[in-house]
């Protein structure tokens, strides 16, 4: 099975993900010892508080000053992308699809965590998004209330899951049938810091469920095809 970690926090100072570039690299140490191919490295963007090119260049030095560190060593690839807090209006903002993972027209969207906030203006700005040619795929959907995530999928977009949610022992029922429906196209660690533990979930996801898991990767796999891998 070839492991893709779709969500994580990895560029060295773009985020409150990694501090250093030092942790960047024992992040990289830890997916490369569970056997991670490819990581997505989407550090969080909000729309309030930074421009899309400012963005850019911070993340493209991040990453240079990241592959300079990592040279020779074992490591996943990586796919440059950005985690997306949407906003009402975000479907107006110039260079949202500069955002998407690096090649693709995928971008991660993260929705807000209060319930109040998904309004109507809000679901419709999603549907701008896609009608502008942007595909959104929405992160960690394991964190919201069921209901409103699956307002979501009728209006036919996939999501992503944080492996944390499926590494308990209970697991809530919708969850393994948004995974049976095919409403998950991707995993993610999620990964801030470079604390193993925080690893674990992911790793062990990707072994125990491992019908399901692979089932979720060759489909993340071929949604990414045409990703450029660092
Ligand atoms: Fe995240």
């Amino acid at each position: 099975m070839k492991i893709i970690d779709f969500h994580a926090h990895i560029l060295p100072r773009l985020d409150h993900g990694s501090r250093s570039s030092q942790v960047s690299l024992a992040q990289l140490q830890l997916m490369s010892q569970a056997g991670v191919d490819t990581v997505c490295a989407t550090s969080h963007f909000y729309p309030q508080e930074i421009l899309v090119d400012d963005f850019l260049e911070a993340r493209a030095a991040s990453l240079a000053r990241l592959l300079e560190i990592s040279q020779n060593k074992p490591r996943p690839k990586i796919i440059l992308g950005a985690e997306v807090l949407i906003c009402e209006g975000l479907d107006r903002m110039e260079g949202l699809e500069k955002l998407c993972l690096e090649g693709t027209d995928i971008l991660l969207l993260e929705m807000p965590f209060s319930a109040g906030a998904w309004s109507d203006r809000l679901y419709r700005t999603v549907a701008e998004i896609s009608n502008r040619g942007i595909r959104p795929v929405f992160a960690h959907v394991d964190r919201y209330p069921y209901k409103l995530v699956e307002a979501l999928f009728d209006m036919g977009f996939q999501a992503q899951l944080n492996a944390v949610c499926l590494s308990r022992l209970l697991k809530p029922k919708h969850l393994m049938r948004w995974i049976e429906e095919g409403k998950i196209i991707a995993l993610g660690s999620d990964l801030h810091g470079d604390n193993a533990k925080a690893y674990k979930p992911f790793t062990k996801v990707c072994g125990s469920h491992g019908d399901q898991a692979q089932r979720i990767m060759e489909n993340t796999d071929k949604l990414i095809s045409s990703a450029v891998r660092h």
